[in-house]
């Protein structure tokens, strides 16, 4: 479905797929990697990730990414679900630092990251891609953000989506509804001022101290 939507605009998307953990050998990568290729009608991806860690070491992945990439069948790669051990581990190994993304469960109701894996990327030039960044719809209909709405003249969504970004992280939003999507594309021009940020804050601190990486 997706390769048939993409006919004719490949060029004016950031193609993004995910390997299976149970997939994630050397060769089993690569093989997951041309599947989906065919599928979606395309040559190349922009971005190939490991959904999360599994049962292959990732040395193994790590080489099914560098074959994709000498066969320039993918333009990066990154993983997802990785919490800061097993980033170090990855990075320690040779070629490893080229990771570009670690894709995690990331939202203003989900703010564990903060603590320890947002500045380690940061350090290490990983970009975060946030995603459920609404946390699947369900805190929208929380009432303290539902304020910091009405006071800017947003939506919900756009103050969500928006405070994700000013964390420097991406966010990969999803719906089936052109209406929220065009709602969606608004939170980028959306500045969110210190008191807005403050009262963010408050209705959802951040972390005091380590938290183990969730997930959805
Ligand atoms: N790496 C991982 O392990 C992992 C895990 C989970 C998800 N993800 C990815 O993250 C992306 C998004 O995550 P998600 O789908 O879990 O959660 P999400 O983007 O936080 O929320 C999606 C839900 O919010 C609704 N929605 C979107 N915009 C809205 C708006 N403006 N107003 C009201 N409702 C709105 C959508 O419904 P409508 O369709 O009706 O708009 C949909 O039900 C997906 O691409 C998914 O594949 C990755």
């Amino acid at each position: 479905l997706v390769g048939e939507a993409l006919r004719g605009h490949l060029e004016e998307v950031f193609l993004v797929s995910k390997v299976l953990p149970g997939h994630a050998d050397r060769k089993g990568t690569v093989a997951a990697c041309e599947g989906s290729l065919r599928r979606l009608r395309a040559e190349r991806l922009d971005l190939y990730l490991l959904h999360w860690r599994g049962r292959w070491p990732l040395e193994e992945t790590h080489a099914g990414f560098t074959d994709l990439m000498e066969a320039e069948k993918i333009r990066y790669w990154g993983v997802s679900n990785l919490d800061v051990a097993d980033m170090v581990e990855l990075t320690a190994l040779p070629g490893g630092d080229a990771v570009v993304v670690d894709q995690v469960l990331y939202n203003l109701s989900r703010r564990g990251v903060e603590w320890d894996l947002l500045p380690w990327c940061r350090e290490a030039g990983v970009t975060v891609m946030a995603y459920s960044p609404i946390e699947q719809g369900r805190l929208l209909k929380v009432e303290a953000l539902g304020a910091v709405a009405r006071a800017l003249g947003a939506t919900p969504a756009q103050v969500a989506l928006a405070w994700v970004l000013t964390q420097g992280t991406a966010a990969i939003p999803r719906s089936g509804s052109p209406d929220h999507i065009r709602e969606i594309r608004g939170a980028v021009d959306l500045h969110l001022p210190t008191e807005a940020l403050d009262a963010l804050d408050e209705a959802f601190p951040p972390p005091g101290g380590p938290t183990p990486l969730e997930i959805l």
